[in-house]
């Protein structure tokens, strides 16, 4: 698939089947993460957890729906996702907030690299900012690190819920002005 296609194609995902991706597929989704911008270049600030332990996630789950307002969608807010890329980082004081664009970055990357191998993929913030602290420290971060963004990658359990695969338009606008 060419990038463009990718990136007209990339959809969030919020039911997920059992299969899971293959692990040379998770290695070239993270490679996509490592290949994005990071300003300063502080890659070192960052760090990716790829989180597949059912008890985790399971866990992580009922916590987070427990503590959320009622979703209408019976799987939130992990939707039944096997596989989680968790994003997180380093705050840097004497540049405040370059962690929520790098993080960006990353996750953008490896979620356009997952459309392009046919990988379903959601973006998951939500349920990040409610967990305990003991789920946190299960979380087995680097010290400093803040989890700042989720990808959950999979395959759709339902193939109607998978968007057409080329767009020659955008699926959402944002306004722009034109300096010229
Ligand atoms: C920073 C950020 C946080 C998001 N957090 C969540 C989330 O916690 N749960 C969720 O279901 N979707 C989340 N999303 C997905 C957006 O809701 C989704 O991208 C948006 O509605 C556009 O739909 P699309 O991804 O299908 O194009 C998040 C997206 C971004 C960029």
């Amino acid at each position: 698939m060419d990038t463009l296609t990718a990136i007209f194609t990339r959809h969030s995902t919020r039911a997920f089947g059992a299969k899971r991706v293959s692990d040379a597929d998770l290695r070239r989704v993270l490679a996509a993460g490592m290949s994005a911008p990071v300003g300063r270049s502080r890659y070192d600030t960052l760090h990716l957890s790829v989180i597949r332990n059912a008890a985790l996630i399971e866990d992580l789950q009922t916590y987070a729906k427990s503590v959320l307002p009622p979703q209408s969608r019976p799987d939130a807010p992990l939707y039944n996702c096997n596989t989680l890329i968790l994003v997180s980082s380093v705050m840097q004081s004497d540049a405040p907030a370059i962690e929520y664009a790098n993080v960006g970055a990353v996750m953008t990357n490896m979620a356009i690299a997952s459309t392009a191998l046919g990988i379903d993929s959601i973006w998951l913030w939500g349920f990040l900012r409610v967990l305990s602290p003991e789920l946190i420290a299960r979380l087995g971060l680097p010290a400093g690190h803040i989890p700042i963004s989720a990808l959950g990658i999979g395959y759709a359990a339902d193939s109607q819920g998978v968007a057409a695969t080329e767009f020659s338009k955008p699926r959402h606008a944002i306004d722009v002005t034109y300096l010229d």
